[in-house]
């Protein structure tokens, strides 16, 4: 499925890890759709992961950032200006919690880990969009997109402290969206995405099962990686240009749901 609803435009996309990634997926579908793509993910990632073979495959220049760092990030911007000038889109697809990786329990969280929590999943937004408008890097009516978990609403014990990181990130997504919109006609948007089997998700504790439970209460279903890509591609899209501020659920109906019949299945006996 090619529309090249995206010919023409250039993008920054983050957090491409291996093929699970929902990064690596948006990659391949804006690049099919079009667009010219500059493909980052910290140093450590770019060593270890895949990633070279996906900039290869869509001939995407490749530039380390550790999204936390503001001269890494000034330095992306500014080779991604060199090569392509201004862009039109960046997908944040950033997040790590060192609680959640050491088992920290919610109650007993090292407050170390839980600033690099933000620092990683949240304020790296921030820090992208603050460099890059004072860069001037974002083209009018250019589009942002982060993406998020519905913890931020509502209580995931085993979410952790990425609950409030999330919360953070799609609040962002509204300040900083204010005042891109006026100061450059920009969009900022959050996407709430289904459970996914990612590095990034599987590393939370209990996750198949809550994978399970949410396909169940989901009336399409849970949104797989590939389908979230097919969304961000809409996003960037010029069909999207006034939709703004906005956290959007792409969760299969999940979010809408009190319970649905497969769920009280299991409780048929009480
Ligand atoms: N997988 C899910 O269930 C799910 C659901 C909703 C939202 N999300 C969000 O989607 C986004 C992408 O995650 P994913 O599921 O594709 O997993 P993933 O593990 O493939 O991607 C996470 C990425 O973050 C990168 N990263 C970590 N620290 C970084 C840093 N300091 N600087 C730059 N990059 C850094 C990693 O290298 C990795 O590429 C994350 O924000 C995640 O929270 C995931």
């Amino acid at each position: 499925m090619s529309f090249g609803i995206l010919k023409g435009k250039v993008g920054i996309i983050t957090g491409a890890l291996d093929e699970s990634s929902i990064a690596w997926k948006t990659a391949i579908k804006a690049h099919n759709e079009g667009a010219k793509i500059i493909l980052t993910n910290a140093p450590v990632a770019i060593r270890m992961g895949k990633i070279k073979d996906l900039a290869e495959k869509i001939q995407a220049p490749l530039i380390p950032a550790d999204a936390t760092s503001l001269e890494d990030i000034t330095k992306l911007y500014e080779a991604a200006h060199s090569e392509f000038g201004q862009i039109d889109f960046l997908l944040h697809s950033i997040g790590m919690s060192l609680n959640v990786r050491k088992n920290r329990p919610y109650t007993d969280l090292n407050y170390d880990f839980l600033n690099k929590t933000y620092d990683i999943s949240a304020i790296s937004f921030h820090k992208m969009m603050q460099v890059g408008l004072k860069l001037d890097i974002f083209k009018e009516y250019g589009s942002i997109v982060a993406l998020s978990y519905i913890a931020a609403q509502r209580t995931f014990g085993k979410y952790n402290d990425m609950a409030e990181a999330k919360a953070l990130l799609e609040s962002y997504a509204r300040s900083f969206g204010y005042h891109l919109g006026k100061l450059k006609k920009v969009r900022v948007n959050t996407v709430s995405q289904s459970p996914t089997p990612t590095t990034a998700g599987s590393g939370v504790e209990g996750f198949d099962k809550m994978l399970h439970y949410a396909e169940k209460m989901s009336p399409l279903g849970n949104a797989t990686a590939d389908e979230c890509a097919d969304f961000i591609i809409i996003l960037f899209s010029d069909y999207t240009k006034k939709l703004t501020m906005q956290n959007i659920y792409h969760d299969g109906g999940f979010s809408s749901v009190g319970v649905t019949e497969e769920i009280l299945e299991n409780f048929k006996d009480a």
